[in-house]
């Protein structure tokens, strides 16, 4: 993707982005960004400038109100990442129950650092506060799925699983 010309939603997305964008009054579009970002990662995996320039062009906003939001939250993706990316949360509860054993094992078994993509081109791991699963710790999320109580076996299976 190096222009703005290849991204275009399909025509089907591009009607839930205009049905979005209808919910607010208008001059307010911005506020559809936050579920357009989510549709826009959902068609791309990440949200490269390309991207985040189209977004804003259907917003009818600067490219820069784009950005300052898509950096704010650690669940959009700005550099490419694997068909699953991992965020395991690195809060102090979970790093209680064991967490920086857990998540060093789930890096050196995907041969990866915070952030680092398997070479497989399968998972992306990325670092996380809180997931509000505290009394579950060691989590992380895949998606909208959560893992929770992790130990180092329970990470094996996740990973052989997923890697079918
Ligand atoms: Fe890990 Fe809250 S500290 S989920």
């Amino acid at each position: 993707m190096t222009n703005t010309q290849t991204v275009q939603f399909p025509a089907d997305t591009l009607e839930r982005v205009h049905k979005i964008i209808k919910r607010y009054p208008e001059g307010k579009q911005k506020s559809a960004l936050l579920p357009i970002l989510h549709l826009a990662q959902a068609e791309w995996r990440w949200l490269s400038p390309e991207v985040m320039d189209y977004v804003a062009g259907l917003l009818n906003i600067k490219p820069i109100e784009v950005y300052e939001v898509a950096t704010f939250y650690t669940m959009f993706h700005l550099e490419p990442v694997g068909e699953h990316v991992i965020e395991y949360c690195r809060t102090g509860p979970c790093c209680l129950m064991g967490g920086g054993e857990v998540y060093d094992h789930l890096k050196k078994k995907l041969g990866v650092d915070t952030g680092g993509t398997s070479a497989d081109g399968k998972f992306t791991v990325k670092e996380v506060e809180c997931l509000a699963a505290c009394g579950w710790g060691p989590v992380f999320q895949i998606r909208e799925k959560y893992y929770m109580n992790l130990t180092t076996e329970k990470v094996d299976a996740i990973i052989e699983e997923l890697s079918k």
